[in-house]
Formats: C-alpha cells, structure tokens, sequence
C-alpha cells in the first residue's frame, strides 16, 4: 500500500473509532420500565435529573438526601412524570448507619434492587487547603465509606436481580487539579475502591456489574456557585449528564465519560505532565 492510503485507512479507523465514542452506548427505555432504582443525593443537581428521568421511563424510585421538604417535591414531580413508584427516606450520609437503613428502606418498599445509584457529595469549600482535617475525615465518610457501606449492604439483593451499582464519579478522581484537596481525595478513593470491586466481582462470576461515570464541569447550581468567578471552564448541562449516567448502568458500561472527550484527556493526562500542570492552573484564577 502506499503512504498515503495507508494513512487514510488508519484515519478512517480512528474516525470511526472516535464517532462510536461520541454516540455511546443506546438506551432501551423499556429495560426501565419497573426497574427499581435508589437514587442519592436526589434532592438537587444531577441526582434530582436522574429521577425525573427515570421517572420518565416508568421506573419504581426511592430517592434519598437530608432535606425532607425537597425530597417530597421531587417525588411529587416523579408520579406526575409517570413514575410507576417514587418514594423517599430522609438521610444524612455522615450517620454511620444511615446508609444501611436508607438501602434497607429502598429494599424492603420495593421488594428488592435494580439499580444501586451512587450519587451524593458533601458540601465542600472550593478554595485552597486550610489545614482542616477534621473536614476531610467528615467527607470521607459522606463521599466515600457511605458508598461502601451501601454497596455492602445492597450486594446480596442486586446479585438475585442481576443488577448494577452506579458510582457518579468526577475528573477529579483522575487528574489533580487546585481548590479541591478533600473533594479530590474521595473521588480518587471511589475509583480505586470499584475499580477493584470490578475486578473481583468479575473474578467471581458475580452477577452484579459496577459502571464508574467520570463526569466533567456540570452546571449544577451548586457547582456553578462555587467556580464563579474563579474559573471559565465549560459546564455542561445537568439533564444530560443524568441521562449520560443511567444510560451506562442501564448498558452494563464498566466506565464512562461525560463529556466524551475527557476519556482522552485521562488517556493523555500523563504524557507530558509540565504542560499538563502549566495549563490546568492557567484554567484558574488566584
Ligand atoms: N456538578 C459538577 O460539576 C460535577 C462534576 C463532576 C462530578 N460530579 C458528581 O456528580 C454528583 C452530583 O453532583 P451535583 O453537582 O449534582 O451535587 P449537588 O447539586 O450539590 O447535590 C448534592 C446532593 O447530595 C445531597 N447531600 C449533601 N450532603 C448530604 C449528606 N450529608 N447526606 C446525604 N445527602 C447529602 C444533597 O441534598 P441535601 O442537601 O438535601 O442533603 C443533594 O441532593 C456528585 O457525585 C459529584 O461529585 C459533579
Ligand atoms: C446469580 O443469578 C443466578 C441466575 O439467576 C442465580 O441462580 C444465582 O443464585 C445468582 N447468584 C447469586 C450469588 O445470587
């Protein structure tokens, strides 16, 4: 072959490759008709998309958060969107043991699990490390061991129904980046934690299936508040990150990126780390 057909073929591949990353995986909205689903960190932001949703496609939602006023609104909303049902359990995810009660809850209201959805944060400052420990020892439970302790707890359902856990992850689980140490922190520990979970319920023959969603900027109103006027970075919309991640653990997707691209950007990320660093901090004002 010639240089230049050769080149073109592996242009085309590449292209295509690309295109198939940029459409992703589609969604058979009937797989979610009666599914049951819990889903936390739903009375706001991306969570709050993914019920409306997964209301929209007939599933059966609880939903979690501590505000119980807004958790009632937004189950009211789910039942007028088609819901087949949508309850909620107030919960604060720092109570050691409010994670097994709220998965309890969701287990025994709709006669087991589907779908394990992942999804809460803590609120955490958006600026440099202060020296406060005590607040990363607070998130870690709120962001990470809170996961764990539902995932442990909802393992033995979703292995009869064949389901999925869905851990709503971010970039900055991947890549470091300033004003965000503790954030940062549970992020890197959740993908390392199911990423290993993967392997060994793979090992297993485990019928539960683990899909990490690596999100961008997402203009979430909390997000948006705390990047103002510190950074200009691109946010993308709430709705379809949520769509974006319900439609990877409807897929059985080990690991997904919102937005796409960003899966290259991981790829990359260690190629030529001075410029990698030189640009992320450019992306900040200080
Ligand atoms: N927005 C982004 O730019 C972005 C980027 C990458 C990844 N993500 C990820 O996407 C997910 C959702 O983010 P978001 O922006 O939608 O967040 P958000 O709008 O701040 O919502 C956070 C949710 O968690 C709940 N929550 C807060 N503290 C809690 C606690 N102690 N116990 C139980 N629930 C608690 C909040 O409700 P209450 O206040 O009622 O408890 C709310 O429903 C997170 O995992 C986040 O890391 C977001
Ligand atoms: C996995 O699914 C099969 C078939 O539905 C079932 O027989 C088996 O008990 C399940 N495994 C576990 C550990 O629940």
């Amino acid at each position: 072959m010639k240089a230049f057909t050769k080149l073109l073929v592996v242009g085309s591949i590449g292209a295509a490759f690309v295109a198939f990353q940029w459409s992703g995986p589609t969604l058979d909205p009937e797989s979610l008709k009666g599914a049951r689903v819990l889903v936390t960190g739903a009375s706001a932001g991306i969570g709050e998309q993914m019920a409306y949703h997964l209301a929209g496609f007939g599933a059966q939602v609880v939903i979690t958060a501590r505000r119980e006023k807004v958790l009632q609104q937004v189950v009211e909303k789910c039942q007028v969107l088609g819901a087949q049902k949508a309850l909620y359990i107030a919960a604060d995810m720092a109570n050691p043991s409010d994670p097994e009660r709220v998965v309890k809850f969701a287990v025994d209201k709709l006669g087991g699990l589907d779908y394990l959805v992942l999804n809460h944060i803590g609120p955490s400052p958006f600026a440099m490390w202060d020296g406060d420990v005590e607040h990363t020892r607070w998130l870690m439970q709120v962001n990470f061991l809170s996961y764990l302790q539902m995932a442990k707890t909802a393992l033995p359902t979703l292995d009869q129904s064949k389901g999925s856990i869905v851990v709503v992850s971010s970039l900055l689980g991947k890549m470091c980046s300033p004003f965000v140490a503790p954030y940062t922190s549970t992020k890197f520990a959740l993908n390392g934690f199911f990423g290993t979970l993967q392997h060994e319920l793979a090992m297993q023959r485990s019928n539960v299936s683990i899909t990490i969603c690596i999100l961008g900027l997402i203009d979430t109103d909390s997000a948006m508040e705390k990047v103002k006027g510190i950074t200009n970075i691109q946010a993308w919309p709430a709705s379809e990150a949520a769509l974006h991640i319900i439609t990877s653990g409807a897929t059985q997707q080990t690991e997904s990126y919102y937005p796409w691209f960003w899966y290259y950007g991981t790829l990359i990320r260690d190629w030529f780390p001075y410029f990698r660093d030189i640009s992320i901090r450019y992306f900040y004002k200080y």
